[in-house]
């Protein structure tokens, strides 16, 4: 090794030692007789100071420039005082040298590795590694590396094996568009990347290997957005003889562990559980975020026969009347209400209706049409005070949900109502088993096929009592992000074909895409159950990033690029002949 120690890691504790630094030069100042380098590896920065006693040295030092590669060797000393940079971890010290060796020289760069605000994330990602210098990528990818380490360490001490599935196979059940990677040897056939290892781990529980685990790549075919990747990873788990809860305790414990040792966060376990159709209502959202209380109260039964018509008749035409209320939201100028009624509108709200709280009442367009007892019961169902604004949507129960749980979400954000501070874990349970099809007109799997239904487990469903069953299906929700999910699987094939039929999944197509499953079912399937969680999403959450790019060594830009390999790009003929493929534009 050319260094004795990390510039980041040089502290008091080395002063007065002689230490041999390398890596990046991050800035340089010349001031008259000296001259100071930052000097940053990817623990931290470090002040060099060059003193013009060796004049060949000094000049050298001169010609550094931004990110040439360097070696020093010197001694620590403390910082004169007055020149402390508390902003720092080695700001209290500086090494003095006479001992440079220039390593590598570097082109001007596109843009500064330290301010980089003005660059575009095309040109960032063309430039990835430069990009990646800066300390916070540098932090972030430490941090990622422990998460991953707690993680492994957790699940191989509870007994789990960590196995490899493979990534050329067919397509997976996870609802998304495959990635398919045309056959040499078979034209015309195509292997699908997997969407998860869903069905490999399945098949390791028919095996027998008890505890699976793997840090998986997923590959699927959507639209890019903040919290989705092209290719993402996973923390894939699968378990045999185990119920629900048996899953839920090894993931909070692992994640309890991670946030204790990796943040020296106490988080409380086990975590809250919510039904699927208590967070929909509560907050119009199947991943609710729970770090403010604002919550949505259902008014239809109480609003069947006030005056005010676009809420009775709504009622009599079978809709629903819901609403929240804003604490101090009072004070919202009408321009201001009008652009929450805009924002409801984009979920298909007809309007928004309003009452501002005050000390003797309400006031609004509409109060009139209330009578005192109702405002009364308005105000007491919302526990609102004077000062506080309440809002009700009217309409299907889709456009409700949709519009008060983005407009809860907005108002938390704008209000500054979420404690950013806080870590809110929440399992979503109970969710249905299927769900209407209205463009197909039949039913479809809420989560997969392969998950087990709750209660009526030994009745046979059908396609008129199914839309009662619950899954024995649950996600893990952290500060309104969906970071997980995972179901007990069905394990006997008498019932996952009764689930075909009511999903009209012929025998011939469940067999042509799942076959191998559903033979290995036949053959001694024990019961098993799993989860996988997002884990770009749970690194981004720690690290407090608002996108998982910001996680992801070489992400792909929103439109599914990747500006640094050119890729995806064109293909020689050669190679499209022998995969016997002909490109039509
Ligand atoms: P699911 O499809 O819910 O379940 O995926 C599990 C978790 O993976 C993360 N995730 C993503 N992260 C980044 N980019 C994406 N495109 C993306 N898609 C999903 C989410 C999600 O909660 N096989 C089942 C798990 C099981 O049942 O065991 C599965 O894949 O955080
Ligand atoms: P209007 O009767 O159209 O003047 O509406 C009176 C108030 O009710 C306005 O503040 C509208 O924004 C609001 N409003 C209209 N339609 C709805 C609806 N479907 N849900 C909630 N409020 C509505």
């Amino acid at each position: 090794m050319k260094r004795s120690v990390y510039c980041g890691d040089v502290g008091e504790s080395s002063v007065g030692q002689e230490v041999t630094v390398c890596g990046w030069v991050h800035s340089r100042r010349d001031h008259g007789g000296v001259i100071f380098i930052d000097l940053r590896d990817r623990e931290g920065i470090l002040q060099i100071v060059f003193q013009p006693e060796s004049r060949e040295v000094f000049k050298t030092a001169q010609g550094l420039r931004s990110e040439y590669v360097i070696l020093v060797k010197g001694l620590v000393r403390y910082r004169p005082d007055g020149t402390i940079n508390p902003n720092i971890s080695t700001g209290k010290v500086e090494l003095v040298t006479n001992n440079l060796e220039v390593l590598n020289t570097s082109l001007g760069l596109p843009f500064e590795i330290s301010n980089y605000n003005g660059a575009s994330e095309e040109l960032r990602l063309k430039y990835r590694y430069l990009d990646l210098r800066r300390p916070n990528f540098q932090k972030n990818f430490i941090m990622r590396h422990k998460i991953s380490r707690e993680i492994r360490n957790f699940l191989n001490k509870e007994g789990f094996l960590e196995i490899e599935t493979p990534f050329l196979t067919k397509s997976t059940p996870e609802g998304a568009r495959d990635f398919l990677v045309p056959s040499r040897l078979q034209h015309g056939d195509f292997f699908a990347l997997p969407q998860s290892p869903q069905l490999f781990k399945q098949i390791l529980m028919v095996a027998g290997f008890d505890k699976y685990y793997q840090i998986a790549k997923c590959f699927r075919d959507e639209d890019s957005r903040s919290d989705r990747q092209l290719e993402f990873t996973q923390v894939d788990i699968e378990m045999s003889f185990v119920d629900e809860k048996d899953i839920m305790d090894i993931v909070e414990r692992m994640l309890a562990g991670v946030f204790k040792d990796l943040l020296n966060l106490e988080i409380e376990i086990p975590f809250e559980r919510i039904s699927y159709a208590d967070a929909m209502l509560r907050y119009g959202s199947d991943k609710p975020d729970t770090r403010f209380e604002v919550e949505i109260i259902d008014f239809t039964q109480k609003f069947k026969n006030v005056e005010f018509s676009v809420f009775s008749s709504a009622i009599l035409n079978g809709k629903i009347v819901r609403g929240l209320c804003i604490p101090k939201g009072a004070n919202f100028s009408k321009a201001e209400i009008d652009r929450l009624t805009k924002f409801v509108g984009d979920y298909g709200a007809k309007g928004l209706a309003w009452m501002k709280i005050t000390d003797i009442g309400a006031e609004s367009n509409i109060v009139k049409y209330f009578k005192e007892n109702e405002i009364e019961m308005i105000i007491s169902n919302f526990n609102a005070k004077a000062g506080d604004l309440v809002v009700f949507l009217a309409d299907n129960e889709n456009v409700v949900i949709q519009g008060l749980g983005a407009l809860r979400l907005k108002v938390g954000r704008e209000c500054n109502l979420i404690d950013k501070n806080k870590f809110n874990f929440l399992w979503i349970v109970d969710f249905p088993l299927m769900e209407w099809d209205e463009e197909e007109c039949r039913w479809q799997a809420f989560h997969h096929p392969f998950t087990a239904p709750k209660y009526l487990q030994e009745d046979t469903f059908t396609k008129e009592n199914v839309n009662k069953a619950k899954a024995r299906a649950y996600d893990i929700v952290l500060n309104g992000l969906e970071l997980g999910g995972g179901s007990i699987r069905i394990h006997k094939s008498d019932i996952q074909k009764n689930i075909f039929d009511v999903l009209s999944i012929s025998e011939e197509s469940a067999k042509e895409k799942f076959n191998f499953l559903l033979e290995a079912l036949s053959y001694g399937a024990p019961p098993h159950g799993g989860l996988a969680l997002g884990f770009d999403r749970l690194c981004a959450l720690i690290l407090g990033e608002e996108s998982i790019r910001e996680v992801i060594a070489f992400p792909k830009t929103q439109k599914g690029v990747d500006p640094l390999a050119s890729a995806p790009s064109r293909v020689s003929n050669r190679q499209l002949k022998e995969l016997g493929l002909r490109v039509i534009l």
